[in-house]
């Protein structure tokens, strides 16, 4: 028996080698981790557990059968994180660049088929060039069958992809399906093709950096939700996020316990507003001092930043945040803060996350780049999202919310649960002067007349109580207490309840 176990041992420790200990020393030279010391570093002490470590490629052309390595290429198996069960793929790029074959793809979806039945998230680790290119056909069936499943487990279980490496192919498209993508800066890049084949296509002569790396994809394409000095510090936040994600999209949000007290008052809030409505504000400072311990996971952070969303708590509950942002562009909605903030509510809205909504918005941006760029699209993507989202829905409108911006952010119109206001608040069709300057053309020459007609239309509409007479606003709060209010609320709205219409699915304006 003794030396079965021995034989056992060896065959483990070789195949731990993956492909071998100069492509290990050539990933750590290049600043990577090596996918099981990533697992490592992701889940609980000892919590991993391997699957088909001894599986092989089957592939006979190119003389590919004398190079097998067991594992062929993706550690996979499952573990926790902070107690809760995770499924893990994480590609082995020292084994033909982590490339996909036939088996490899076989490993994958043994994995994503466990965690749907299962009903846990998936947490993959990219570094790999997508389909392996002497396997052919049977290496792009084998990607088709996991994006088939990326396909099926989207709102089902989270899936979080980690791009800590060169990825291609199969090993973008299969990211660009889950639900979030981090990379990690200097060592990781996406791209459907590397630079050698844009060479020879377009003569267009780009680094890896420049078509695909962390600083594109986090602030130009927004393919990617965050960008992390290293793998380490990645994994960590992944440890992190997992925390704020419930399960699945039946088990409803993990609470976690906490000492911040929910009727926490936070005076400073009363003088957060400057008395220049046209000065901005940090919505960051509200968004701190209103979620549990200022502990907010933001996401996107480096792109269109007029809007800002990501995860927090209140009252140990996981809620999502989506804020206008006055520092950035005065908080206006445009084409990419819509796609944005769309995107991060139907996630939300999957998963049960209840959402908060902070709003100070001047309106949609005008302009031909914004038209042309299908603002009426793009817009209407945030405002379907919020129409159809069933979870809780809190509205605290701070200071500016006008014209159709006003409806978008999760107004009463259409189905908020709960709309409070600040005295601040300003809710009206556009800001005064140019209502005046609308109703009152034919006074335009006059300076003094359109004055009076401003300060008219700003006495009128530059307050919440219009919207609060009508119900359109349910309360009028003092800033301090809005900790206090939105807690109650979500409290109060812990069993709602609300159902669409049956549908196959809706159309939402892609
Ligand atoms: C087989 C591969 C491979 C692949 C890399 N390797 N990609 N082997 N199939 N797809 C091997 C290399 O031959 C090399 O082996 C080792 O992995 C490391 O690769 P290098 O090129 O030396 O590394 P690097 O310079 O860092 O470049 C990494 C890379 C590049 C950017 C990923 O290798 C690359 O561009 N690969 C091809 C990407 C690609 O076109 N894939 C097919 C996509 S089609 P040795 O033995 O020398 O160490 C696809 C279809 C899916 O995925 C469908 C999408 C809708």
């Amino acid at each position: 028996m003794k030396h079965v176990v021995e034989e056992l041992e060896k065959r483990r420790a070789n195949a731990r080698l993956g492909g071998g200990q100069p492509r290990i020393d050539a990933q750590h030279k290049r600043g990577k981790l090596t996918a099981r010391e990533r697992i490592e570093l992701l889940m609980d002490d000892g919590s991993f557990e391997e699957f088909d470590m001894f599986v092989e490629h089957r592939c006979t052309d190119f003389g590919m059968e004398k190079t097998k390595v067991p594992g062929d290429g993706v550690v996979t198996g499952w573990g926790t994180i902070n107690g809760r069960v995770i499924y893990v793929i994480a590609k082995d790029f020292t084994v033909f660049g982590g490339s996909l074959s036939e088996t490899h793809a076989k490993k994958m979806t043994k994995i994503q088929d466990m965690a749907l039945k299962n009903r846990a998230p998936i947490i993959g680790l990219f570094d790999a060039g997508g389909a392996r290119i002497q396997e052919g056909v049977d290496a792009l069936g084998g990607y088709g069958e996991v994006f088939t499943r990326n396909v099926l487990a989207s709102g089902v279980v989270p899936q979080i992809s980690v791009i800590m490496g060169p990825c291609a192919g199969g090993d973008v498209y299969s990211p660009a399906m889950t639900d979030f993508i981090f990379m990690v800066k200097d060592t990781s890049y996406m791209f459907v093709t590397g630079p050698d084949v844009v060479k020879t296509v377009t003569n267009e002569t780009v680094t890896a950096e420049e078509l695909g790396g962390a600083k594109v994809h986090t602030t130009k394409s927004s393919i990617a939700d965050k960008a992390y000095e290293n793998d380490v510090e990645a994994l960590l936040q992944m440890r992190r996020l997992m925390d704020f994600l419930p399960a699945n999209n039946l088990d409803g949000v993990p609470v976690l316990p906490t000492r911040d007290p929910a009727d926490r008052v936070e005076a400073s809030l009363d003088t957060l507003i400057p008395d220049n409505p046209n000065k901005p504000y940090d919505i960051k400072e509200l968004i701190l001092k209103m979620v549990d311990e200022g502990d907010f996971f933001e996401i996107q952070e480096a792109y269109a930043k007029n809007i800002v969303v990501g995860f927090a708590r209140m009252e140990g509950h996981t809620v999502g945040i989506v804020a206008n942002q006055p520092m950035l562009l005065a908080g206006v909605l445009d084409s990419d803060a819509s796609r944005k903030a769309a995107r991060f509510v139907r996630f939300c809205d999957c998963f049960e996350i209840p959402i908060v909504t902070l709003v100070d918005v001047p309106g949609f941006l005008p302009g031909t780049a914004q038209e042309y760029g299908g603002l009426i699209k793009h817009g209407a993507k945030l405002l379907f999202a919020f129409a159809e989202a069933t979870v809780p829905k809190v509205t605290v409108i701070t200071r500016k919310a006008y014209g159709g911006a006003y409806d978008v952010m999760s107004s009463k119109h259409i189905r908020g649960d709960v709309n409070y206001a600040w005295p601040s608040a300003e809710i009206a069709v556009m800001g005064a002067k140019g209502a005046a300057e609308i109703i009152y053309r034919s006074e335009l020459g006059d300076a003094e007349k359109i004055k009076a007609r401003t300060d008219e239309y700003q006495r009128r509409f530059a307050n919440p109580f219009v919207a609060a007479e009508r119900g359109y606003i349910d309360e009028v709060i003092r800033p301090s207490a809005t900790r206090q209010r939105v807690c109650r609320a979500l409290n109060m709205l812990r069993n709602k309840t609300v159902e669409n219409p049956w549908k196959k699915h809706d159309n939402i304006p892609l």
